[in-house]
């Protein structure tokens, strides 16, 4: 019961702390995903959870490294933790749907 509650504030105090996790990567990935970090990686916005969840965990542990540049981006996971980057993941998933362009109704208007 304790262990739930702790858990849920665990989780509360992270959702509310998932723009400030992102921050740190949006130097090199934009604010909204929508950048080639330091012209090589892949638009990460709107990519699926479980790759995200996948590639970050892989980076973590030294195993990924697609364009040579795999170091970079393990010493931004150096400091988090699974549940931090589940959190990372969804907010890359969603951030697509906040990116602030036109919307598609405003062309035909
Ligand atoms: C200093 C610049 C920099 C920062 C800050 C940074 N990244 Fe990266 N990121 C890169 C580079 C460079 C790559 C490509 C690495 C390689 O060679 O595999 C990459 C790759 C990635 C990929 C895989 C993209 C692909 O090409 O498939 C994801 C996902 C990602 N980063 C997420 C993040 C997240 C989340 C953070 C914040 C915790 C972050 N990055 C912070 C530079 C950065």
């Amino acid at each position: 019961m304790k262990k739930t509650l702790l858990f849920g504030l665990t989780t509360l105090a992270l959702l509310a702390n998932n723009e400030e996790l992102y921050k740190n990567c949006a130097g090199c990935h934009g604010e909204h995903g929508e950048i080639a970090a330091l012209g090589q990686s892949k638009i990460i916005t709107g990519q699926d959870i479980n790759l995200t969840i996948k590639q970050l965990t892989a980076y973590k542990d030294g195993e990924l490294n697609k364009y040579g540049l795999g170091n970079i981006m393990q010493l931004q996971l150096s400091t988090l933790n699974k549940e931090e980057i589940e959190i990372l993941a969804t907010y890359i998933k969603n951030m697509k749907k906040m990116k602030n362009l036109p919307p598609e109704e405003s062309l035909t208007q």
